[in-house]
């Protein structure tokens, strides 16, 4: 395992975009898997930003994102693909049908989740896993007490969670309470993870995923055992580290 400190969240995103383009540099065709939240859009801005200066191609490239709210169209301005289109795709010269982002207004969320691991198979799994991790250990929406084996699955959202995310929403009553999230399987299976955090929210988190025992009650912490992680934080979040 890999762990990165950058000096501040400008770096810390720099680095990480720098990280992704070298996946997509190395094959093109590679397979990223993306995650929401503040934590990722300086990432994103700075891949927008290499692009422009031609220095990203991402048109073979192909995407799955971690998760979505579960009932939110994605035309909704809070729905994770509202976010991704805003945020990321609409500036970049990826294909629409090579994105992927779970479904949450299915009528057959089983069937859903199924078909969104199966068009990760297909696609010959994901090769770089981005990242972001909740104030509780939450990857995706995988909450705590999560099951390490799960496949793609709706979740209820825990207390905590639905907090942290009602900044973005008019009030906690208005947040989302359940997503559709790719499971843990999924995440360990990725060839290489690359999971970001700043902050000194963070820092809890972050200290019992790196140097906790491996358990549902923290679900990040199961990157433990997976053998190409890296792992990059602005100051803040490492401060349990140093
Ligand atoms: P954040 O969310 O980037 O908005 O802090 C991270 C997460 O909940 O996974």
């Amino acid at each position: 395992m890999r762990v990165l400190i950058a000096d501040d969240y400008h770096e810390m995103s720099r680095k990480a975009a720098a990280i992704v383009n070298s996946q997509v540099l190395l094959k093109p065709d590679c397979v990223l898997g993306l995650a929401t939240g503040s934590t990722p859009l300086g990432m994103y801005r700075e891949l927008i930003r290499l692009y422009q200066n031609q220095a990203a191609d991402f048109s073979k490239v192909t995407t799955f994102n971690l998760d979505e709210y579960y009932g939110l169209d994605k035309e909704n301005k809070q729905s994770y693909a509202y976010y991704m289109n805003t945020h990321f795709f609409n500036h970049i010269n990826i294909q629409r049908e090579n994105t992927h982002i779970p479904d949450g207004l299915s009528a057959d969320i089983n069937e859903a989740c199924r078909r969104y691991e199966q068009r990760i198979a297909e696609k010959g799994g994901i090769d770089l896993m981005v990242l972001g991790i909740g104030t509780n250990g939450h990857i995706g929406f995988n909450e705590p007490d999560t099951n390490f084996i799960a496949e793609t699955h709706r979740v209820m959202l825990k207390k905590e969670t639905i907090q942290d995310n009602s900044r973005f929403f008019k009030s906690a009553e208005e947040t989302p309470t359940m997503a559709i999230s790719m499971g843990i399987r999924a995440i360990v299976q990725s060839r290489m993870l690359l999971l970001l955090a700043n902050g000194e929210a963070k820092a809890d988190a972050i200290y019992k995923t790196l140097k906790g025992t491996i358990r549902p009650e923290v679900p990040a912490s199961i990157i433990q055992i997976h053998p190409n992680v890296t792992i990059l934080l602005d100051r803040h979040a490492a401060k349990l580290l140093l």
